[in-house]
């Protein structure tokens, strides 16, 4: 393939296209993952759809119906399903070396260098890159161990509404009581600090950015605060499962400020907020921030399984073998992610996920209805939460929702910590048209649940 196929190109022409949904084959497939697959199966609860065949930011089930896709695999699919750019050189990997421990490869080399050119601010150029396996909280897990070693200390601070993963360490830092209670105690030393979130809290955004980092300064500076060793505060950047909320202006740089004054490691979270989604390569960059660490995965090999930590040199003092795990050499997915960084680049799709955003949000905001309680995001990473009439989150009119836009042909997911946040994520390839589209039926979804509840 000689040149990027362009976003136009990438898709089936005539989604949404839908009969029944789901349809029987849907059925039967879902009766047989019941009967086979783990209870802990989690999206085809509410989304009970077999897919067969993904390209660009549409989707094919197993009944032929065809849907715009505005999750993407939450935050994975950036640059859509099957991108060809994409797929023509991980199929070619796939039949040369697929796998290579941490030897040097090519595609390992140009990854890694193509990752520290566009890293955020001072990590641009004066990087070290550890793979983490495949998940995000592979890497979130290599962070820990970074900083723990690094400091030479063990508290972490995290945020109210985190979430940074599922296995052990991830999921201490993760602020989720609910699915956290059948599993502790998880890792000792952590502490939880207000995440900025003035609708939910009801103040200015001044005044939320101000709790957050007094609590930060508590833990840190205080010598009766919580911490008294601190390795290091995670962040992300924009909470996403908490339901896409952007912390105001002063926060991001307020952190970075406080740890700098308390030399601690300041490790903020790209996983779903980073290649590309926000319209700038990561949420990072919107706040002028620098991080010590940054953990990227999602994204990075648009559904090829990869992870990876990105920090400054400095911290790179653990030596061989301080981190190392099977699958850091999966090839594949390293030419996938190189290719996906080149997609994004050739078309201008930070440019892109920005001005459709903007549309997105706007489309949102002109929803005349109390239901929508605010309309938030950067680029293409959207949330709107939804109250109802006192003010209280109404998780069960966002399932409505999504219902009704699945019906139609929209594929949506939600969010927040009561599950009142309607999350939009779709490939960064979404063109114009399919936005207006879809946005039409999400915009009458929301006006016909509305209607319902006077
Ligand atoms: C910010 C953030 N960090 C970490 C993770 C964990 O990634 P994974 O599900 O790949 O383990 C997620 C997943 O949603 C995430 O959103």
């Amino acid at each position: 393939m000689t040149a990027p196929p362009p976003i136009e190109e990438l898709h089936f022409d005539d989604a949404p296209n839908v009969d029944e949904v789901p349809g029987p084959r849907s059925r039967r497939l879902r009766e047989r993952q019941r009967a086979a697959e783990s209870s802990a199966v989690l999206y085809p609860t509410e989304m009970p759809i077999g897919f067969r065949e993904g390209k660009g930011a549409t989707i094919e089930d197993v009944d032929g119906n065809r849907y715009l896709d505005f999750f993407a695999g939450i935050s994975v699919l950036n640059v859509g399903h099957a991108n060809p750019y994409v797929a023509e050189a991980a199929a070619e990997q796939s039949h040369t070396l697929p796998h290579s421990l941490d030897f040097p490869t090519e595609p390992r080399l140009d990854l890694i260098e193509k990752l520290e050119s566009i890293a955020p601010g001072g990590l641009a150029g004066a990087s070290r890159v550890v793979f983490g396996g495949p998940t995000g909280s592979d890497a979130v897990e290599g962070s820990i161990k970074l900083a723990k070693q690094y400091t030479g200390n063990r508290g972490m601070v995290a945020f109210y509404g985190a979430f940074h993963g599922e296995t052990s360490g991830a999921f201490s830092l993760s602020a989720d009581g609910k699915y956290k209670r059948d599993y502790t105690p998880l890792l000792a030393e952590v502490e939880h600090a207000q995440y900025p979130y003035p609708f939910r809290q009801g103040v200015p955004p001044e005044e939320a950015v101000d709790r957050a980092l007094d609590d930060v300064q508590t833990l840190l500076g205080d010598r009766y605060g919580a911490m008294p060793n601190p390795a290091g505060v995670w962040v992300e950047p924009i909470q996403g499962e908490g339901g896409v909320v952007v912390p105001p202006e002063g926060f991001m740089s307020g952190l970075r400020d406080l740890c700098d004054d308390y030399d601690v490691p300041l490790i903020v979270d790209e996983i779903q907020t980073g290649m590309g989604r926000t319209g700038e390569w990561w949420a990072s960059d919107h706040f002028d921030v620098t991080p010590d660490a940054m953990t990227v995965g999602k994204g990075i090999g648009n559904g090829h399984p990869l992870s990876a930590t990105v920090y400054r040199e400095e911290l790179d003092t653990w030596g061989p073998g301080g981190h190392t795990g099977t699958f850091r050499g999966y090839n594949v997915a390293m030419r996938a992610a190189l290719r996906s960084i080149e997609y994004i680049e050739a078309h201008d799709l930070l440019d892109h996920a920005t001005e459709l955003g903007e549309y997105i949000r706007g489309r949102l905001r002109d929803v005349d209805s109390p239901l929508v309680g605010e309309v938030r995001g950067l680029g293409l990473f959207v949330g709107a939460e939804f109250v109802d009439r006192n003010g209280r989150p109404a998780s069960d009119a966002v399932s409505e929702v999504r219902q009704r836009c699945m019906e139609r042909g929209v594929l949506a997911w939600g969010g927040g910590r009561d599950d009142n946040v309607l999350r939009l994520l779709p490939p960064l390839v979404m063109t114009r048209e399919q936005a207006e589209t879809g946005l039409d039926i999400v915009c009458d979804a929301i006006e016909a649940t509305a209607d319902e509840r006077i």
